[in-house]
């Protein structure tokens, strides 16, 4: 069992901010449905998130930019009912926060009250300021991300690494500052050079959580099903596989297979 877990018997936004301060590094993970949710959390793993990231390993999209909001909160409730310990972070999803703050705010508040989720992120800097503001006003926490923001895919044309230039490199900074003045708990970090993390790191309070952004920051976050080597497909330089889970289930259901058409399945001991 890790320090953290038997320390903290329920992680809030609070506990993160105190585990910053203490140097202790924060654990994240997605998950997206009740028995892996339980799991994950069973695991000691810090914060959840219910990423935007279900558009692609649970629905098969190609970007995260389909998913609804419905079905967010859907995956979102599933996780909740599972999780005694980790706090649950959930993605406002693409299309639900950029038009207008009071938009922001709707979208937020339905998933608080129908998943029972403890916070919300968003994708964005300056942009979309004024709809953090008003989420937090109304006692809602946030978390930012900034760097490689898969929501505006279609803006950036690839998924490589951002803020190399000086000029991206010193936005990020000045957002990463207005994040913390405004309120927000916390800020992923997506795909940037170690050096500029380590940089947003040491200039804020609050946890910045990187995702191919190296280890001079307060924690990392995966996507579960990437870690757990179910999406052969997908092998960026950040990512650790920690089991190959597409092999093992392939072996397993392969065998169930074989089983059935050989009629040893059932046998006698497995049946009434
Ligand atoms: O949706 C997601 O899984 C995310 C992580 C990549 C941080 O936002």
């Amino acid at each position: 069992m890790s320090s953290a877990k038997k320390k903290y018997a329920r992680i809030t936004t609070k506990t993160l901010l105190e585990m910053k301060a203490n140097g202790e590094k924060i654990s994240m993970l997605t998950a997206y449905d009740f028995t892996l949710g339980g799991i994950v959390d069973q695991a000691g793993i810090d914060i959840i998130l219910v990423g935007d990231s279900a558009s692609n390993v649970m629905a098969g999209h190609e970007t995260t930019l389909p998913i609804t909001l419905d079905q967010m909160i859907y995956h979102a409730s599933s996780v909740v009912r599972a999780v005694k310990r980790a706090l649950v972070v959930v993605d406002l999803p693409f299309g639900t926060y950029q038009a207008d703050s009071k938009e922001a705010l709707r979208s937020a508040i339905r998933i608080m009250k129908e998943s029972g989720a403890h916070a919300v992120k968003l994708e964005g800097g300056i942009e979309v300021k004024e709809s953090i503001e008003r989420i937090l006003k109304a006692g809602i926490p946030v978390m930012g991300h900034l760097g490689l923001t898969p929501q505006s895919i279609y803006k950036f044309g690839t998924y490589t690494v951002r803020a190399r230039e000086e000029e991206e490199a010193a936005r990020l900074i000045e957002d990463a500052k207005m994040l913390e003045n405004i309120g927000c708990f916390g800020i992923v970090l997506e795909k940037i050079p170690s050096e500029l993390a380590a940089e947003a790191s040491q200039l804020t309070h609050i946890p910045i959580i990187g995702i191919g952004a190296g280890n001079k920051v307060d924690g990392q976050v995966l996507v579960l099903h990437d870690m757990l080597g179910m999406n052969k497909e997908f092998s960026p330089r950040f990512l650790r596989r920690y089991l190959d889970l597409d092999q093992l289930l392939h072996e397993a259901i392969g065998k169930y297979s074989a089983d059935v058409k050989s009629q040893d399945f059932p046998n006698q001991n497995e049946q009434y």
